[in-house]
């Protein structure tokens, strides 16, 4: 039987290298890199079988950053998502977002709830932005949870507590680095790696279409034998 893919995660890294490339600032490579978000995600809407598309958006650690991209990243996002809604409804998309929210301003807060309530009963891709997200935040706030309800940490139980517990079946970073920088440890346990040279902003749905079909002759065995 051909790979399912139900679940495919990405690092979108290389927006500022993009953008000083170009001698532009740095923040004009998030921008363009908001624009590849959409184009990604309606390729993704349309193939029937991608349940979920995960995008890293902005990490825990990305606070680290100067106050001028953060700020810059967080008016983006607002803005974005505000313009986004009419594509989602358009494509059927339902928009979660993945992360502890409750780090950004009440504004950020209200228009990420907001879009999610106004696109709950799409039935098409789920479209998950992982915003003030990092896995190792992640579980710790699961297994909080856990032991606040006096449920039992047990794989099933932690699994469930998780932000999201879909495994990953394709993590694909751009940018050229190999590293998985905090995302969705748990859930990519047995997921099939992907790394591009290509910088986020220049990536398109022709070099995702590659991988879909690179993953399609994947032998996945699940610690298994064939
Ligand atoms: C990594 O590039 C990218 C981020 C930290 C943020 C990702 C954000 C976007 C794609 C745009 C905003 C998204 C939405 C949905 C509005 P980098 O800055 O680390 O690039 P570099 O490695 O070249 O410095």
């Amino acid at each position: 039987m051909r790979n399912e893919i139900r679940h495919i995660a990405i690092i979108m890294d290389g927006n500022g290298r993009w953008a000083e490339a170009q001698g532009k600032k740095r923040v004009k490579g998030h921008e363009k890199g908001a624009e590849v978000v959409r184009d990604i995600t309606t390729f993704c809407s349309i193939h029937k079988e991608i349940e979920r598309l995960t995008l890293y958006a902005f990490s825990t650690e990305n606070w680290k950053r100067p106050k001028y991209e953060v700020d810059f990243l967080m008016k983006l996002l607002d803005g974005w998502l505000k313009k986004e809604l009419p594509i989602y409804l358009e494509n059927d998309i339902r928009f979660k977002a993945i992360g502890d929210i409750s780090g950004f301003s009440t504004k950020l807060q209200k228009t990420i709830q907001d879009i999610e309530k106004k696109t709950l009963a799409c039935k098409g891709l789920t479209q998950s932005l992982a915003l003030n997200y990092g896995s190792k935040d992640e579980v710790i706030r699961a297994v909080k949870s856990l032991i606040k309800q006096n449920i039992e940490v047990t794989e099933a139980s932690l699994e469930y507590a998780l932000d999201t517990s879909m495994p990953v079946d394709i993590l694909i970073r751009s940018g050229g680095d190999k590293r998985l920088s905090n995302f969705l440890l748990w859930q990519s346990a047995y997921a099939e790696l992907f790394f591009t040279e290509t910088l986020w902003p220049d990536f398109t749905p022709d070099e995702l279409q590659s991988i879909l079909e690179n993953f399609k002759k994947i032998e996945r065995r699940f610690g298994g034998l064939k």
